[in-house]
């Protein structure tokens, strides 16, 4: 399609049959021959319209690998413009180590074969990487013989980049969790032992023990400082506002869009409620996150996954207002005895692209904000799936007292 927008003499494989060439088209008694070129010249404008305004880099190479069009888009994600890449090798903005690609793509070509949404990274023109997602097409002759091909190349840098950050803020807040449960916990034995040093130093006659006992005070307070610090810096970083779910999952679709796409997952949202909950907006954020990347992990081809987010009522006792945020998979299922440990620290069947820390850290912020989270699921072949749903109330009146409302022992224990 490049090629005829530039000009070149190239044409698309026969799939596209507004641009196919037609080197057989009738020349008497059918249609007239202006009126069939007037057509392929409409395309061709139309064709060279889509091209130039397209947000993606839209190239075409021959089966050397040289550059033969090159689109505007192109030039913004990768810095070189036309006039640099046009007859220039595609391996310029390959990156050394990928280079053994490039004659693995050339060959896929050769072969008369699509490549479909290909994660790889390209450079630009500064040197610095572009993470990239490639579909690439055989591009033919009148003749239908392969001449080249035509390289669409969606940047998915920020993409990525979110993803890879979602996944540390995980472990960060896995970190978090622990850190602060662990700093709470010192706290009062801390406070004990420095009362009792005072007691032992007042009680001792002046002399070597009670100069030791007085560095031991020292270093103690040292940790009280620690200890203190590391509580209230966990107190800022939670502290709450009013957060609307709904946005939060459109706005995390885009993030997971090309993960899914790539296995055929298909996501769709279902927002039927845009009530607004007061809870800390980057831990409501980091349990859907989970709860997507979970059900695309579960999914091992093409799927589908619905995320509703409805207005619900739940609690024990006294039933409160809230919102219920479910996402539902068409995945593998969770078997009945794994059921019971997906909610533990460091359980994981993903073996190492798993931190087993996603539900563990779901579970205590829905338990923070004095929500609940439930699973259900089914391994049937063929018609296995999991609902995992959040319960977030909304007034969740979080106290930042950097306490867990969950014990922190006894998960511990059994994680060990
Ligand atoms: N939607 C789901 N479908 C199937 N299994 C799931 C799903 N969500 C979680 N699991 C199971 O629970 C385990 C723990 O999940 P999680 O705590 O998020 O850790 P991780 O994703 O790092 O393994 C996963 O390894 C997986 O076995
Ligand atoms: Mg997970």
């Amino acid at each position: 399609m490049i090629a005829i927008a530039k000009n070149t003499p190239l044409s698309m494989p026969s799939s596209s049959p507004e641009i196919e060439s037609t080197p057989d088209a009738p020349t008497g008694g059918g249609r007239p021959v202006e009126a069939l070129l007037h057509a392929q010249a409409i395309a061709a404008q139309r064709l060279a319209a889509i091209v130039e305004s397209s947000e993606d880099a839209i190239v075409s190479k021959d089966l050397n690998g040289i550059v033969t069009s090159w689109n505007p888009a192109a030039e913004r994600i990768f810095g070189f413009t036309e006039q640099e890449m046009i007859g220039r090798p595609i391996t310029t903005i390959i990156p050394p180590e990928l280079r053994d690609d490039e004659a693995r793509i050339l060959a896929t070509i050769q072969r008369g074969e699509r490549i479909e949404h290909f994660e790889t990274v390209r450079t630009n023109k500064n040197g610095e990487p572009v993470e990239v997602s490639l579909s690439i097409s055989p591009v033919k002759d009148e003749t239908g013989r392969i001449v080249g091909a035509a390289k669409i190349a969606r940047d998915i840098t920020q993409q990525k980049r979110t993803e890879q950050m979602l996944l540390a803020t995980e472990r960060l807040a896995a970190v978090g969790r622990l850190t602060a449960t662990v700093a709470h916990e010192i706290n009062n034995p801390l406070e004990a032992v420095t009362n009792l040093i005072y007691l032992a130093k007042m009680a001792s006659p002046p002399g070597e023990a009670r100069t030791f006992l007085s560095a031991a005070e020292v270093q103690l307070a040292t940790v009280a400082h620690l200890t203190r610090q590391t509580l209230s810096f966990y107190r800022e970083t939670t502290s709450t506002r009013a957060v609307g779910p709904g946005e939060i999952v459109s706005d995390l679709l885009s993030v997971f869009a090309s993960r899914a796409r790539n296995k055929g997952i298909e996501i769709r949202q279902r927002i039927l409620s845009d009530a607004a909950i007061n809870a800390v907006p980057g831990e409501v954020r980091q349990v859907i996150a989970n709860l997507i990347s979970n059900a695309i992990d579960a999914i091992p081809g093409p799927g589908r996954i619905e995320i509703r987010v409805t207005a619900a009522r739940d609690g024990k006792s006294k039933p409160v207002r809230g919102v219920r945020i479910t996402v539902a998979d068409t995945g593998v299922g969770i078997p009945a005895a794994a059921r019971s440990h997906v909610f533990e620290p460091f359980f994981t069947t993903k073996r190492d692209a798993g931190t087993g820390l996603g539900l563990w850290v779901c579970k205590s912020i829905a338990d923070k904000h004095r929500g609940a989270i439930r699973l259900r699921s089914n391994t049937t072949p063929g018609k296995s799936w999991t609902a995992v749903s959040v319960f977030f109330p909304v007034n969740s009146l979080v106290e930042n007292t950097g306490e867990w409302q969950m014990r922190p022992e006894s998960e511990l224990k059994k994680a060990s």
